[in-house]
């Protein structure tokens, strides 16, 4: 009769064996191993232990660079989804120069913000940077947007033009059986922190304003921060605007004037070569 090794397939000459062998390492010199042999068939043999340190140490430093590339892609395709506009994507506080006193404060004000983003968060709190054109309102703003977006993974703020928002509106003017215009009014009132830019540049229709204010009064109402930006004066945003949505803006979001020349380069023929 076979033995029953044989019949389940196993040589038994071919023992399984472990022993402590004496290595060379080229660079590190002797080490023991433990070497694992089928019969006469060398199965595995420990490498050095320096050698394997450093391969666990390489292979680590790989992953956390994929790991931070990974980061960095999803980082990118969350500032494309929040809307925010290209040119601002690179753009964050440390390239924000300060010429003059205001353009500090206003920085100031910016990294205030964020530091504080759980406070304005609790009490519905934003901001409203008011300027002439180029003096940073944009950059700041998105530059608060992408702060806030690299230390929280899950947070989803909006950048929108406030003219984006009305062509939005308008959208469902055309009877759809998907969105509707409450939808389209709940999706603005729902954002964690929506930046309005653009506030006033159009005096707007009356159905403009009366979207504007349900949009910005139900955000307030229910302590949404939003960070309004535009180029009017307090008077004249108060004439475009309205008294009524005024004053919930003047309660809710804290005003700074960005003073100042326009910061937007000059385009030079040299942008070719
Ligand atoms: N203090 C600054 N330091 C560096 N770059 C700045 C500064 N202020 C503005 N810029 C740059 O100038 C350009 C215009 O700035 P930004 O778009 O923020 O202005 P704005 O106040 O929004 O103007 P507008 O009212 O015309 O929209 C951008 O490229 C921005 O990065
Ligand atoms: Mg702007
Ligand atoms: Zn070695």
């Amino acid at each position: 009769m076979k033995p029953l090794s044989t019949f389940f397939g196993l040589n038994p000459k071919k023992a399984l064996k472990k022993i402590i062998t004496q290595q060379q390492c080229p660079e590190h010199g002797s080490y023991q191993a433990e070497e694992i042999w089928l019969g006469d068939e060398l199965k595995s043999r420990d490498m050095c232990p320096v050698c394997a340190r450093e391969q666990a140490k390489r292979e680590e430093a790989e992953l956390e660079e994929k790991r931070q590339v990974e980061k960095r892609d999803r980082l990118e395709k969350r500032k494309a989804f929040a809307r925010i506009p290209l040119e601002y994507r690179e753009k964050g506080f440390d390239d924000f120069r300060i010429t003059n006193e205001s353009q500090a404060k206003a920085l100031n004000l910016a990294k205030r913000f964020v530091r504080g983003w759980e406070k304005a968060k609790e009490g519905g709190y934003g901001l409203l940077f008011v300027g002439n054109c180029g003096t940073g309102k944009t950059h700041l703003a998105c530059a608060i947007l992408q702060s806030l977006m690299e230390s929280s993974e899950d947070f989803r703020p909006f950048y929108y033009r406030t003219s984006e928002i009305f062509s939005a509106v308008r959208k469902t003017y055309v009877p759809s059986p998907h969105q509707s215009e409450e939808d389209v009014i709940r999706h603005f009132c729902a954002m964690d922190l929506l930046v309005l830019d653009e506030v006033g540049v159009q005096k707007g229709s009356e159905a403009e304003r009366r979207t504007l204010f349900a949009i910005l009064d139900a955000r307030m109402g229910n302590k949404k921060p939003t960070i309004l930006l535009t180029n009017l004066k307090r008077k004249e945003l108060e004439v475009i605007i309205g008294e009524r949505l005024y004053d919930r803006i003047r309660s809710k979001c804290v005003p700074f004037l960005i003073q100042g020349e326009s910061m937007r380069p000059t385009a030079t023929a040299d942008l070719f070569d």
